[in-house]
């Protein structure tokens, strides 16, 4: 590729998400109702899918802003194809950022929900992006206790594979148990864990969001698996817990430092053992 052609990776990039947003409207657009037209409409009410407005906002934010969202495109491509044959579906997403708009975008008819560890930004996001449904979360864990936890967390019942759940579950630390009701009175067919923060002893880490992505994809009721991706899996931690919890025989493909898993409901993994660990 000629750098003079390309001077900046992001412009790059930027232009590839541009193309994937268009193509997701066009697509889902057209699956939506056969007989929508894209061109010369005259107006937007015209366009029969309630989601349009939000995609053309996106296409405009994303063609007028100098960020991009920080997963590369090969990384944001696998979801979106996943996204492409599973939405509308209800899609969780542990963080909130400069991708929101586009994953929401992405999931038109869905629901797509994020959850975010700083309340502040949560209103700053919201702010410019009203129609995002994002909502603030504490975490009960830090980065700093994930070894202790990942030794402990088997002689602790209610943590148990066999009898695994997560509201209210206080004695289980690795148990979210501070998310809003809307996240677990549903079933979410895709899981995106790209926060809360991981990369100093203070911070939450994500060993609580991905021992609860693991219990809340078991628990599965409805047929099929849910789809968990994992970002940042080059460091330690998202390593050994996505290793314990999510289980390597689930990993369907990866990309950077992205993965993403299959995971089917429990109700259907017998290792004739009765359940003594996740994997
Ligand atoms: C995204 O994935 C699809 C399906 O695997 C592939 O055909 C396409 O080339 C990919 N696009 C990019 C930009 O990587
Ligand atoms: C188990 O798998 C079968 C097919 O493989 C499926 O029909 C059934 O619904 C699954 N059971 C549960 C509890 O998911």
């Amino acid at each position: 590729m000629n750098p003079r052609l390309f001077p900046d990776r992001k412009i790059s990039v930027a232009f590839s998400l541009l193309a994937l947003i268009g193509g997701a409207l066009v697509i889902f657009t057209f699956l939506g109702d056969g007989t929508t037209k894209l061109v010369c409409s005259g107006s937007f009410d015209n366009f029969q899918s309630r989601d349009a407005p939000m995609q053309l906002r996106a296409i405009l934010h994303y063609a007028t802003s100098k960020t991009v969202p920080q997963q590369s495109l090969a990384e944001i491509n696998i979801s979106f194809n996943v996204l492409k044959s599973i939405s509308p579906c209800n899609f969780l997403v542990f963080g909130l950022g400069h991708d929101s708009l586009m994953w929401a975008t992405f999931n038109p008819g869905g629901v797509t929900l994020f959850l975010e560890e700083d309340p502040k930004w949560v209103h700053t996001v919201l702010k410019d992006a009203p129609d995002l449904k994002a909502a603030h979360v504490k975490y009960r864990t830090q980065l700093s206790q994930a070894d202790e936890l990942m030794r402990t967390y088997r002689s602790e019942p209610e943590c148990s594979p066999a009898k695994s759940y997560i509201r209210g579950n206080t004695r289980c630390k690795l148990a979210l148990t501070g998310l809003p009701d809307a996240v677990y009175d549903r079933e979410w067919d895709m899981i995106m864990i790209d926060a809360p923060r991981g990369y100093f002893a203070e911070a939450p880490g994500r060993m609580g969001a991905i021992y609860s992505a693991a219990v809340m994809a078991r628990n599965r009721r409805k047929g099929g698996v849910t789809h968990v991706f994992l970002h940042d899996v080059d460091r330690k931690v998202e390593k050994a817990y996505a290793e314990e919890f999510l289980c390597r025989k689930n990993l369907k493909d990866g990309s950077g430092r992205l993965w993403h898993f299959e995971i089917p409901p429990a109700g259907n993994v017998t290792d004739g053992k009765g359940d003594v660990s996740f994997c």
